[in-house]
């Protein structure tokens, strides 16, 4: 589904420019869960900023479902991450005096669909997210983890074919980490949501089926995991009835 193919990236010009990424190699079925590692400056949000349609590599290939994203335009890309891809990021980047339930409902906002079917979809989403009852709560009145869980659910909200979230344990303690990437794993596991994470913490990286390690802008290694965290003879998390068919 995704493939790039000798992607750089070179931000600045002149004596200024710095090549980011350096002629990156990859292909992530449908499905998937690739956990993206590697030290400081490696090059890793810049290529799930590639991977995302938020940006465009300076030179290389990016086909999405067959599509070169590296030829599109900006609306065109746009259109392209609307339709297909939710974001998560470290720092949840929720509005802040606004609910969890319009938070939730913002991208439905932009694709322009109707205040009762943003309500409905956002009401799943949360309570996919196991946020049932906490849809009029702003941030501040939500802990880390619940805020992640609302960033996730605002990022599922619109059915993304692929997640992507850099570093989105990053804030949170151990126990809220763990809870963060057992969402994850369900979401890929039980909804078939393709995940690309990145994160600095090997501990996380053992939900996913996949580690691929960037080292000074290219892939340095690309290993499967053969033994996924939440597979390991843990029972898989209950889920409640109507968040396994997804939302709509
Ligand atoms: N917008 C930008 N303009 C100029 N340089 C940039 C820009 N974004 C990233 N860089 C540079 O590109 C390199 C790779 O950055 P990137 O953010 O992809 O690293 P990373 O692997 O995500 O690191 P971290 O683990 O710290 O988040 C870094 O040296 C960074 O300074
Ligand atoms: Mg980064």
């Amino acid at each position: 589904m995704i493939e790039l193919r000798g992607v750089t990236k070179v931000y600045g010009e002149g004596a200024l420019a710095f090549q980011a990424l350096k002629g990156v190699d990859l292909r992530i079925a449908q499905g998937d869960f690739v956990a993206i590692m590697g030290p400081s400056g490696s090059g890793k949000s810049t290529a799930m900023n590639t991977l995302g349609c938020l940006d465009r590599p300076t030179t290389g290939e990016y086909l999405f479902k067959g599509v070169h994203v590296e030829a599109l335009s900006r609306d065109e890309r746009a259109l392209l991450r609307r339709r297909y891809f939710g974001f998560v990021f470290q720092g949840f980047n929720l509005l802040a005096r606004t609910s969890a339930q319009e938070n939730v409902e913002l991208p439905l906002l932009y694709r322009g669909e109707s205040a009762a079917t943003r309500k409905a979809a956002a009401a799943r989403a949360l309570d996919a997210v196991g946020l049932k009852g906490w849809e009029h709560h702003t941030p501040a009145e939500l802990s880390g983890g619940q805020q992640q869980r609302v960033a996730i659910a605002r990022a599922i909200v619109t059915e993304p074919v692929v997640l992507l979230a850099d570093e989105p344990t990053g804030n949170l303690d151990s126990q809220r980490s763990h809870e963060i990437m057992e969402l994850l794993w369900r979401l890929n596991a039980e909804q078939g949501i393709t995940v690309l994470m990145v994160t600095h913490e090997p501990d996380m990286a053992e939900y996913a089926r996949r580690m691929v390690r960037f080292v000074d802008g290219v892939v340095d290694s690309d290993t499967l995991n053969p033994h996924p965290v939440g597979l390991r003879g843990k029972p898989a998390p209950v889920v409640p009835a109507d968040a396994s068919q997804g939302v709509a």
